[in-house]
C-alpha cells in the first residue's frame, strides 16, 4: 500500500487524499501560486503548461462544481481529459471490473485521475493502484480535500490571514465532506474556533469530533441558532447531505432546519462576515441573500478553478 505522502514543499507526483497531508507553509505555498492561474483563465490566454498531458475524471457520484473546475482547469492548462462521468453505467464498472483494474486502465491512458466517489477511503484505494497521481474529488462522507484548499484559498483572499479565525458551520456536519475538510485545513492554523450548529442527530461522529479536536482548533458545537456568536468572520453553510441518509423520508426530517435569511444576518451577523457555502444549495441560503456584499459562494466557486490549476500545475510538473 502507497503511504499517505506529506507535500512538504514539493507537490511533484503526489496524491492529493486529505489535507491531513499538508503544513500550514504547503498552504501557503499554493496560495503564492494561484494568482498567476487566475490571470491565464479570467483573460482566456491559451497555456501550454500542460500541454501533451491528459487527466481523467472519474466520478461515480455527481457533481457540477467539481468536475466542472477539474474539466475546466485542466483544458485551461492545455491538458486533453478523459471525463468519465457514472462510471457505473458507461464503463467496464457495468461489467463488474474492479476499482483498481479500473484505475489501473485508465492509468494507462492518462497522467493524473481525479476521482469522486460514494465510499470513504476509495481515492486511498485508487492511490494504492498506481504510480500516476491521484485526486481525492470527495470520497463519501469523509473528506474533500481540495474543497478545502479553495475555501481557505477564499477566506485568505478577503480575511488576509487564516489564523484567529473564529467561523460557524451549519448544517449536516455528520456527513458533510466539506465541512470535515474545512475543520482540517483551518487545524493547521494557530488559534482558530469552529462551532458546529446542526440538530444533535447530525453533529460530528464520536470518533471525528476526537481526531479533529486532538488537532489545535477549538471545536463547539451548538444545537440552536440563537447560539451564533456575533464576531464570527466566515459562516458556513451547507444542505444536508440527503444522499447519505437511509431513505428520503429521513433526511427530509432535517432539511432547512437552519436557513440563512436576511433576518437571521441582520440579528447576528457583522459587517465584514464572510458568508460561503460549498454548493449546491438546496434551501438552507434564501436567494434574497446573494446580493448581500457579505455573500462569497459564487466567488467561492470560481476560486475552485484556480486552485485547481494550480494544483495540476504544481503535481504534474515541477514550477
Ligand atoms: N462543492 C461541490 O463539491 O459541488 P459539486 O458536488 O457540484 O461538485
Amino acid at each position: 500500500m502507497k503511504e499517505i505522502t506529506q507535500i512538504k514543499g514539493d507537490f511533484f507526483g503526489k496524491d492529493i487524499i486529505t489535507l491531513d497531508q499538508f503544513s500550514s507553509s504547503d498552504i501557503q505555498f499554493l496560495f503564492h501560486h494561484v494568482g498567476q492561474y487566475q490571470e491565464i483563465a479570467d483573460t482566456n490566454t491559451l497555456s501550454k503548461t500542460l500541454a501533451g498531458y491528459i487527466i481523467t475524471l472519474l466520478f461515480y457520484e455527481p457533481s457540477s462544481r467539481t468536475f466542472g473546475s477539474f474539466c475546466s482547469a485542466a483544458q485551461r492548462l492545455g491538458a486533453g481529459i478523459i471525463p468519465v462521468q457514472n462510471p457505473q453505467a458507461v464503463s467496464s464498472v457495468s461489467k463488474g471490473e474492479s476499482l483498481e483494474d479500473t484505475i489501473r486502465t485508465f492509468a494507462s491512458y492518462s497522467d493524473a485521475i481525479v476521482i469522486r466517489s460514494k465510499e470513504a477511503g476509495t481515492a486511498q484505494k485508487a492511490a494504492d493502484a498506481t504510480y500516476i497521481p491521484v485526486l481525492n474529488a470527495g470520497d463519501g462522507g469523509a473528506s474533500h480535500p481540495t474543497q478545502g484548499l479553495l475555501d481557505l484559498y477564499t477566506i485568505y483572499q478577503s480575511v488576509k490571514r487564516l489564523d484567529n479565525l473564529t467561523v460557524v458551520a451549519t448544517g449536516d456536519i455528520l456527513h458533510s465532506r466539506t465541512i470535515h475538510s474545512l475543520i482540517q485545513g483551518l487545524s493547521l492554523f494557530a488559534k482558530n474556533t469552529i462551532y458546529l450548529l446542526s440538530p444533535k442527530e447530525l453533529r460530528l461522529s464520536k470518533e471525528d469530533y476526537k481526531k479533529f479536536s486532538g488537532n489545535g482548533i477549538v471545536i463547539k458545537e451548538i444545537f440552536d441558532a440563537d447560539q451564533i456568536p456575533t464576531h464570527a468572520h466566515v459562516w458556513y453553510w451547507n444542505r444536508i447531505q440527503k444522499e447519505r441518509f437511509a431513505t428520503q423520508k429521513e433526511a427530509e426530517k432535517y432539511t432547512n432546519r437552519f436557513v440563512l435569511t436576511k433576518e437571521l444576518l441582520h440579528k447576528y451577523g457583522n459587517k465584514n462576515l464572510m458568508i460561503m457555502d460549498p454548493l449546491p444549495r438546496v434551501g438552507e441560503i434564501d436567494e434574497a441573500v446573494d446580493q448581500d456584499p457579505r455573500a462569497y459562494y459564487f466567488k467561492q466557486m470560481r476560486n475552485g478553478l484556480y486552485v485547481r490549476m494550480t494544483l495540476f500545475s504544481l503535481i504534474l510538473k515541477r514550477l
